[in-house]
């Protein structure tokens, strides 16, 4: 028989045994559902039953048509006939795509978010053909994949996918007869999915942007996404950005180890709450359509693979953005700026990066200078100065532009139409100049003309990086709906700001209407994302070299464009802690250059606060000092004791610097975060599942930081292995299983370890990335008796738009290490990947120190492929140094 046969033959014995099976609990459904209506206490829906099914010519999308059982009375009229289709689109990503089938619906363009690849593998597998087959369901596989798509041709219709490996079932959106809101409901503004999880197997993470308390999801949790401008220290509201993604890592079934771990995107831009109850997740959205997508994973790494693949890599940062930052709200001059960095110099604490927020401007207008306080000749001179010591400058700019008749930019914008609109004319709304008209990024013009400010903006001033803030967008008043708009006020509240406010609270108003006839109910959560993704092609275009923007508003594939930083959190202890948890989710989201706010935004911090922030700020991705206006000033150097820490962690961080930006390139080429939840790398210690205090910097550098006030030691947990303090090297924890450690953290001390069979490059310390990358390149390199010993470096002139081989580019190097114990000698191999850059550049290795083996009389090394001028360490000398102190079992031994 052939697959088509086989279709027919299994869809004729499917509706036989549903017609069998599911009569009573049918009719039960409709007595409990009209029992629930007539209380009017949920969302009730009857759901779809599949009206046809048909798998395309190829065997490759299977198409069903749905139609309505029955309509209910809630939130408007239930779309009557659905169709679905779903595909394979590649081995790892499976689509199912859910919508009205007499009409278009808003989904976000493929110009707006282009998606990799969407040719479809999905096969329809019979018995003989040797896939999995069933007497009562339509199964979809393809033997290339894990992933398995079931269509229960039930009453109510319902899906569910599955792992082919292991029969995990990952999403099945049958619904829980008892509970009417897991229906599966379509309306024009009320779409509700709901999918059942294994309760005690299921971890979830991502579902933001959200402050939370733990980083792993609470049941009980609602994540509504609708970006916001609210301060990021209120948890559990909805704030800047919207990303419907979730990772889930997987406790062990029997069959698959834990930590198995799958994603899944609804892709969809329309205001939402997804509700996580432990046995269930749920979304009720306000529009579009369902647009479900699974990644397989199956570890953790590998979902942000397939992720990122999908939606775009993360932008390659330029090198100098890993350097230390400092800003503020309220600075007063350029004499405050200038005291600020020869304050730095003069503490000598590295500063890279010199910012300054919206008081630069005049009149708070975009594109301007306060010719009092920042004239532009002293700011040229000033921003000259920071280039001559090899520092840089960053400036903001908000999207709301000033309403006056005698100001350029906003002359243009009216000349070229470049404004979001309402009835016919441009939206008023307010913000920091006062009246502001706000460019409307789905319109091309409006790109060209941000483009073309920026541009005149640079030529005046040469920034080194564009902070792009307010783009939620961010109103200082709620306008008044349009009289009867279920798109000012639609049926379904999300719970908007954590009470049901209605959406256009402070915002555009949801009947405000984009280029393409796009109404800003669909488009509201993409506006960063657009203006992120305009300015970046600005800043490629006028400078030539890779962007640094920093975004406080994101949504789905923001990272390929856009660093961002966790908005205005408070300067409390609790905010030091949920900085963790927020940076440690963009991760998943795909933005790993993140960070908070060191120090604390708003309010003022105290002495203790600031050093403990600096010992764990130092290890964010992205590394800055922001504070809010009127609040205490918090530079680094204003307290002693927090200089000293400064200048011992920021020493560290430039150390590390080649490891980081190493860090960097694994993202943009995998899309695997730069700072990660420990399960990461230990998916199946679910120990690790819980930890939020904790992060790793790439795979092995773990940082355990004080977060509590007064505290003089810190808990933390250590996965099976053994590790070694980052300051002194000595060895610190070990053991084949995990551990609950009691570490002391004195006022000036933050804990960081690497774990065995670690080679991590590092540098010199100096008070500029740029200084930091004349000095002599080291490795450490930790012994491991079980593990491989490996690890990479990367290297580029730090600014090329393109990292790594992307574009044809060859000026960059990529060195993959590696070492074993043969004997009593340590061998370490070393394979260039790319020679060119570091051949160019004559780099070497001036010092290997390895940590942690034992006996070692002599050590190794050599290269597999390299080029004549590439050096590596000259193993000439070998000095051992015994720990004293800790286990004697471990020896440290320094070459160089
Ligand atoms: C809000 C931003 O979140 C904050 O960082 C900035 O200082 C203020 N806007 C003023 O521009």
């Amino acid at each position: 028989m052939s697959s088509r046969q086989w279709f027919l033959t299994i869809l004729i014995i499917v509706f036989f045994f549903s017609s069998l099976a599911f009569p009573s609990i049918a009719s039960s459904q409709e007595a409990l559902l009209d029992v629930v209506e007539e209380e009017e206490a949920a969302v009730v829906g009857y759901g779809y039953v599949v009206k046809s099914v048909a798998v395309d010519s190829n065997g490759k999308v299977l198409t069903a048509n749905l139609d309505l059982i029955k309509p209910s009375s809630v939130y408007g009229a239930d779309v009557q006939t659905l169709s679905l289709h779903v595909s394979l689109e590649t081995s790892e990503r499976l689509r199912i795509r859910l919508t009205d089938s007499s009409q278009q619906r808003w989904e976000i363009p493929e110009t707006v978010i282009p998606r990799a690849g969407n040719h479809s593998l999905l096969r329809f597998l019979s018995e003989e053909d040797g896939g999995v087959n069933s007497s009562e369901n339509n199964f979809l596989a393809d033997p290339s994949s894990d992933l398995v798509f079931t269509l229960h041709n039930t009453t109510p219709f319902g899906f569910s996918v599955s792992r082919k490996s292991s029969g995990d079932i990952l999403f099945d959106t049958s619904p829980d007869p008892s509970n009417p809101n897991t229906y599966l409901i379509f309306k024009d503004q009320f779409l509700q999915l709901s999918s059942s999880l294994p309760v005690n197997r299921s971890n979830l993470y991502g579902l933001g942007e959200h402050t939370k308390r733990s980083f792993k999801l609470i049941p009980g949790d609602t994540m509504t996404l609708w970006n916001a401008d609210i301060g990021s220290e209120n948890p559990d509201v909805n704030l800047y950005g919207s990303h419907p993604f979730y990772m889930d890592v997987r406790g062990s079934n029997g069959h698959d180890e834990a930590g198995t771990t799958h994603g899944v995107l609804l892709m969809n831009s329309n205001g939402m709450d997804v509700k996580y109850g432990g046995s269930r997740i749920t979304y009720n959205v306000i529009g579009g359509i369902i647009d479900l997508y699974v990644f397989a994973g199956k570890s953790p790494e590998l979902v942000m693979d397939q992720y990122t693949d999908f939606i775009g890599r993360p932008a390659p940062m330029p090198y100098w953005s890993f350097g230390f930052h400092q800003c503020r709200y309220g600075y007063k001059n350029v004499s405050d700026l200038e005291s600020v960095v020869d304050g730095y110099a003069k503490a000598v604490i590295p500063l890279e990066v010199m910012w300054t927020d919206i008081d630069y401007m005049d009149g708070y207008k975009d594109f301007t200078f306060d010719p009092v306080n920042f004239p532009v000749d002293k700011m040229k001179s000033f921003v000259d100065r920071l280039h001559k010591s090899g520092q840089k400058y960053v400036l903001i700019l908000d999207p709301g532009i000033a309403v006056n008749s005698s100001y350029g930019t906003y002359k243009r914008g009216m000349e070229v139409d470049a404004f979001i609109k309402r009835n016919g004319e441009p939206y008023l709304g307010e913000v920091w100049p006062g009246k502001v008209y706000y460019p409307d990024f789905l319109n091309p013009a409006a790109a060209t003309f941000w483009s073309n400010e920026i541009k005149t903006f640079q030529e005046i001033l040469p920034l080194d990086g564009v902070w792009l803030d307010m783009n939620e967008l961010a109103n200082f008043i709620t306008s008044p709906q349009s009289p009867g708009s279920s798109l000012d006020d639609p049926p379904y509240k999300i719970n908007n700001l954590g009470g049901k406010t209605p959406i256009n609270q402070k915002t555009v108003p949801a009947t405000s209407i984009h280029f393409g006839n796009v109404s800003e109910y669909n488009a509201h959560n993409l506006y960063g994302l657009l203006e992120a993704k305009a300015t970046h092609q600005a800043v490629v275009d006028i400078t030539g070299k890779r962007p640094f923007i920093l975004s406080r508003s994101t949504f789905v594939s923001s990272g390929k464009y856009t660093a961002h930083w966790t908005g205005d959190n408070a300067a409390k202890w609790e905010d030091l802690a949920y900085s963790i948890p927020g940076i440690l989710n963009f991760g998943l989201f795909g933005i790993p250059m993140v960070g908070a706010d060191i120090c604390g935004f708003s309010h003022d911090t105290t002495e203790e606060l600031c050093r403990r922030w600096i010992q764990l700020g130092a290890f964010y991705p992205f590394a800055r000092d922001h504070s809010a206006l009127g609040t205490a000033r918090q530079e680094l150097f204003v307290w002693d004791s927090v200089a000293s820490s400064a200048r011992k962690v920021l020493g560290l961080r430039m150390q590390l610097l080649p490891h980081l930006y190493t860090l960097m390139y694994n993202a943009h080429v995998s899309g695997v975060p730069i700072a990660r939840p420990l399960f990461f790398s230990f998916p199946q210690d679910n120990k690790t599942y819980e930890i939020d205090s904790q992060f790793l910097i790439g795979k092995s550098i773990m940082v355990s930081p004080a977060l509590k006030k007064d505290t003089v030691t810190v808990d933390a947990y250590f996965p099976a292995g053994n590790w070694f303090d980052m300051f002194n090297y000595s060895f610190a924890v070990g053991g084949d299983s995990g551990k609950h450690v009691t570490l002391d953290t004195p006022a000036d001390h933050v804990n960081v370890h690497v774990r065995e069979g670690s080679i991590v490059a590092m540098q010199g310390e100096a008070m500029t990335t740029r200084e930091a990358r004349t000095t002599p390149f080291r490795l450490l390199v930790v012994a491991s008796k079980l593990e491989n010993i490996s690890g990479e470096l990367f290297l580029d002139d730090g600014e090329n738009i393109r990292m790594g081989k992307e574009g044809g580019n060859r000026d960059w190097t990529l060195v993959k290490f590696q070492c074993y114990v043969n004997g009593k000698s340590v061998v370490l191999r070393s394979e260039v990947v790319n020679p060119e850059y570091a051949s160019r550049m004559k780099l070497t290795i001036g010092k290997v120190t390895f940590v942690g083996f034992e006996n070692v009389e002599s050590v190794e090394t050599y290269y597999v492929r390299t080029s004549e001028r590439f050096k590596g360490p000259r193993i000439s000398l070998l000095k051992t140094v015994l720990d004293d102190d800790d286990d004697p079992r471990f020896m440290n031994v320094e070459v160089s």
